[in-house]
């Protein structure tokens, strides 16, 4: 696996890659990699001919300081790991190769619509807009044919297809299946902080989705997700929110609709705050 810490030295070497004629696959991360990014370097590598992942733990998508500089950073294990996946070339830049203009500068809003305010978008100011600005300055770089993302972040992948329009990037997005741990619970790099009495809870998030999900026609969506919020407070969660929307764009839903839905969840236990979503 070859390494680049330098954007032009990448752009190059993908540039005669392309000349070449060979598909390049991208998996964007944060590194602290599970099995869920590795999952998307495998399919990557089953649909491209060069696979590029980036670890960067991009400052202006943490609107919490905290979580921010308590974001695990593991970066030996990933390399092994990267490698171990079949990943062709991983890019790990510094902050100031990515953001030479400085982290604070003021970068052009994208117009991302309702979508970045509702849900996660409400909860976490300006996250979305970080999350564009990273993902537009590595699509410059890498310039994709393909582009692989996990559904664990159900909100983020609509943000990015509405990139991808924005900006006319012509790539295809792939959107993967969450990947869970035996008893159900999400794979996030988050996971990683928390306590063994914590990670025991945190099981709950999947299970209150579940059983919501089972029941989405039988209750009422006001009773259900009443349901599912008790259920989290009663194991010690402060729920963000539990609903229930259309899973083309992200609008709540008060009951069900004949076109796919998806359930989604974000909730804290300690400082660790925990998302999962489950289509219906
Ligand atoms: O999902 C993530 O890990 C990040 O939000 C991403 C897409 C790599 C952008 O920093």
């Amino acid at each position: 696996m070859y390494l680049f810490k330098q954007r032009a030295a990448l752009r190059d070497f993908l540039e005669q890659e392309k000349k070449a004629g060979k598909r390049v696959g991208f998996v964007p991360t944060m590194g602290a990699l599970h099995e869920g990014h590795l999952s998307l370097v495998r399919d990557a590598k089953e649909q491209t001919d060069l696979v590029v992942c980036s670890i960067f733990v991009n400052p202006t998508q943490f609107n919490d300081p905290k979580d921010f500089e308590k974001y695990p950073v593991t970066i030996n294990e990933d390399i092994q790991k990267l490698t171990g996946a079949g990943a062709d070339v991983l890019f790990l830049p510094a902050v100031t190769e990515m953001y030479p203009e400085g982290v604070n500068a003021q970068h052009p809003a994208y117009d991302f619509g309702y979508l970045e305010t509702a849900l996660e978008g409400a909860h976490r100011p300006n996250h979305f807009q970080g999350v564009g600005i990273i993902v537009h300055k590595l699509l410059d770089i890498v310039s994709p044919t393909d582009l692989f993302m996990g559904q664990k972040d159900f909100q983020q992948c609509m943000i990015i297809k509405r990139l991808l329009e924005i900006t006319g990037i012509p790539c295809v997005l792939h959107i993967r299946p969450t990947l869970r741990e035996a008893d159900g619970l999400a794979m996030s790099s988050r996971n990683m902080r928390l306590s063994a009495e914590e990670r025991k809870t945190a099981v709950q998030v999947s299970r209150s989705l579940k059983t919501l999900v089972r029941n989405i026609r039988l209750q009422p969506f006001g009773e259900l997700k009443e349901t599912a919020r008790n259920e989290l407070k009663n194991a010690g969660f402060l729920v963000d929110y539990i609903e229930i929307a259309d899973a083309g764009n992200l609008q709540l839903l008060s009951g069900p609709i004949p076109g796919p839905m998806v359930a989604l969840a974000a909730a804290k236990l300690g400082e660790i705050r925990l998302i999962d979503n489950m289509l219906v």
